[in-house]
């Protein structure tokens, strides 16, 4: 293997006074490999092929993948089976398993869902997981009423879980849901019990009319087995969150862990971000999610300190940087900002680590000092050299116009330069323990670990990845068709978090962001493929955000909002 790296012992051509190398011996270089799929141990059950061909047909009927009255044939049954294990995230064997069958004996919901012919002949899962009926409500105020009540609990139970799990999904909807009055002859959703015959593995389902664009009243159903003993009424609470949430217009989501997957466990599975995903798609939101904190056209840049201890450090918070070269720092209880500088040359500013840094156009770089006389404390002299400055962990780094990557000393103005790559860098990211990642402008990826000595090793290496971002331990890369991969370094293994759309990725302690081509700004859910929406359409340069979960986005307007909802 060629080695693309070039360790200067010497001859550094620096511009940045009193330099000093670090020595770096080269070392072995490794890829890291792909992760081998296992398979799961035979059981008994994996010959009877009775049970496992009733439960595939049943798991393509919950997602619409069968006309009523199709049937899969037996020689299709491993490519059946297949389709299900790219669901479930299993090696696609074509043999059903046993984690197949924990899933797919569990009671389940009985309404099937409308048959879908791009979905049923897909064999991809690249796509988002919620799935809608297509229709929605057309008012804002809905009601519904019980038909009948089951004996097995007392009636004002039920309807305390019934008006429990309604809020479930209406509490950040623009839409109320109340009990219609007690003489009304209808209402918008009706609730009943009813036995569905001795075969039916069904808990519940939900039967609609809907003219294709609107839910009508009086013709929505929920129905739940009177067959079953509802006793238990946990997993009456947690059916009926699920029937609800076809009620208002969803569809079973491919989400093993969201509220509207096909399958019901005896406790209620919290509100996923699918699921919330899915129902703001349908209504929007009861509040307006963000709050514009400035609105000044020449703002270029925003900035978010977080330190990672519990107090928060002395310059935490959120700084901005104007055309002016101003620099700004918000105060967040009196809402306002206040000037920490103000000087034309300034043409950069970073911060990580409870220190802001700035960066002018003569090259030299400062760091914010409130606390001594000097204020700014000169760390870099001017050199044509730092064409950007990068603050990371407690750190602060230079990458320079000849390709090396630069780590302030900590003292005076010395800088230490880390071994070079014979390919320039193209962007670096330094995780909490101080590993410095480098996307060079060839494609690849390498790693130095602290204190930089030991070389760099290749962890990636395509020319179709554009950018990175590390998040706490976390690495992500961006690539140029817009898919987002996270590094599983349990394995370790590649894993694509985001199959397209992604222009830019943003990383802030646990939390990843990305902003879409169309300017829409998405956060990872931590499900793969699964985002959580954060803003529509809009014209965003810029997302940070701080350890706890607060974001900011910077529009290319100027405009800094905070998201509050
Ligand atoms: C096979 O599975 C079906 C459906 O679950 C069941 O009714 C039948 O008893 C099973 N047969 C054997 C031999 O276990
Ligand atoms: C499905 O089968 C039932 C009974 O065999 C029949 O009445 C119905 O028309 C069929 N539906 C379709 C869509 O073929
Ligand atoms: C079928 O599913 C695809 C992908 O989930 C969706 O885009 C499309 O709108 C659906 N078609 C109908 C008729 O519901
Ligand atoms: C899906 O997979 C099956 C079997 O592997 C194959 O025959 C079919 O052409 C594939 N369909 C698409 C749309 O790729
Ligand atoms: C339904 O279940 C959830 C989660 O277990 C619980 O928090 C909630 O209180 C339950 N609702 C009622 C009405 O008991
Ligand atoms: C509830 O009403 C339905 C008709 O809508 C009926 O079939 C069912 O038997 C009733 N259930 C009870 C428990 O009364
Ligand atoms: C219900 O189960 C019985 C016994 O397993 C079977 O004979 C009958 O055909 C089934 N009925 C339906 C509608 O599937
Ligand atoms: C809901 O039940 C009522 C009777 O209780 C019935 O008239 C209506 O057609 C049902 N709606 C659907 C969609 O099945
Ligand atoms: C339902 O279950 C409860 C508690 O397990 C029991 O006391 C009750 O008799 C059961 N009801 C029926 C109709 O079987
Ligand atoms: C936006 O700008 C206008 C005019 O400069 C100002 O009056 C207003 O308070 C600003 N709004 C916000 C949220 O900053
Ligand atoms: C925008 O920022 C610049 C630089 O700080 C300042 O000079 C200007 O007055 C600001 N504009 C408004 C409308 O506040
Ligand atoms: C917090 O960050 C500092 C440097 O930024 C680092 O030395 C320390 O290990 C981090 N602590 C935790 C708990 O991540
Ligand atoms: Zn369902």
């Amino acid at each position: 293997m060629k080695l693309p790296f070039v360790v200067l012992l010497s001859a550094v051509t620096s511009c940045v006074s009193q330099s000093t190398v670090d020595s770096a011996p080269i070392r072995t270089i490794s890829l890291i490999p792909s992760a081998t799929p296992t398979l799961v141990h035979s059981h008994p059950w994996r010959h009877n092929r009775t049970r496992q061909s009733q439960h595939v047909h049943e798991f393509f009927r919950l997602f619409g993948w069968l006309r009523r009255n199709d049937t899969i044939r037996d020689s299709d049954m491993p490519a059946a089976i297949q389709k299900i294990q790219k669901i479930l995230h299993e090696p696609e064997t074509g043999e059903y398993d046993d984690r197949m069958d924990a899933v797919m004996s569990k009671p389940r919901c009985g309404t099937l869902q409308p048959y879908n012919e791009t979905d049923a002949k897909s064999n991809s899962t690249m796509h988002k997981k919620y799935v809608l009926w297509g229709p929605k409500w057309d008012h804002t105020t809905i009601t519904y009423q019980f038909i009948n009540y089951t004996a097995d609990l007392p009636a004002d139970r039920q309807r305390i879980i019934i008006s429990y799990a309604f809020a479930q999904w209406t509490q950040y909807l623009p839409i109320t849901i109340t009990p219609s009055a007690a003489n009304a002859p209808h209402a918008d959703i009706h609730i009943r019990f009813m036995s569905m015959g001795p075969n039916e593995t069904a808990y519940a389902f939900t039967n609609l009319i809907a003219d294709g664009t609107s839910l009508s009243t009086g013709l929505i159903n929920i129905t739940f087995n009177d067959d079953w003993n509802w006793t238990d009424d946990r997993m009456f609470n947690f059916t009926a969150t699920h029937e609800i949430g076809h009620s208002l217009g969803l569809s079973h989501s491919k989400v093993e862990d969201a509220v509207m997957w096909p399958y019901y466990e005896a406790d209620i599975r919290p509100m996923h971000p699918d699921d919330q995903a899915a129902v703001h798609s349908l209504y929007g939101w009861k509040n307006p999610r963000w709050k514009r904190i400035d609105n000044n056209s020449t703002t270029k840049s925003i900035v978010q300190l977080s330190s990672n201890s519990t107090t928060p450090a002395l310059l935490d918070g959120l700084y901005q940087m104007r055309s002016s070269g101003q620099i700004l720092r918000f105060d967040t209880p009196s809402g306002t900002w206040a000037s920490v500088d103000n000087n034309k040359d300034t043409i950069q500013i970073a911060g990580a680590g409870g220190a802001l840094y700035q960066r002018h156009t003569d090259g030299s770089i400062y760091r914010y000092t409130p606390t001594s006389s000097s204020t700014w404390q000169y760390i870099g002299p001017s050199s044509d050299n730092p064409i950007d400055i990068v603050a990371a962990a407690d750190q602060i780094y230079q990458r320079r116009k000849d390709g090396w990557i630069a780590r302030w000393s900590g003292s005076g103005t010395t800088w230490n330069t880390i071994e070079q790559p014979s390919v320039n860098s193209k962007q670096i990211a330094v995780t909490e323990s101080k590993t410095l990642w480098n996307l060079l402008s060839s494609g690849d990826v390498v790693r130095s670990e602290w204190p930089y000595g030991g070389g760099w090793t290749i962890v990636d290496q395509n020319a179709a990845n554009s950018a990175i971002a590390v998040g706490g331990e976390e690495f992500y890369k961006l690539q140029t068709d817009g898919s987002v991969v996270w590094l599983d370094m349990s394995v370790p293994y590649w894993r694509i978090i985001e199959n397209a759309g992604s222009a830019a990725i943003y990383a802030a302690g646990k939390y990843l962001y990305s902003r879409h081509g169309d300017g829409s700004i998405w956060r990872y859910t931590g499900t793969q493929l699964v985002w959580e929406q954060l803003d529509g359409s809009v014209n965003s340069v810029a997302v940070v955000g701080d350890r706890r979960g607060a974001v900011w986005e910077l529009l290319g307007t100027g405009d800094v909002l905070r998201l509050v909802s």
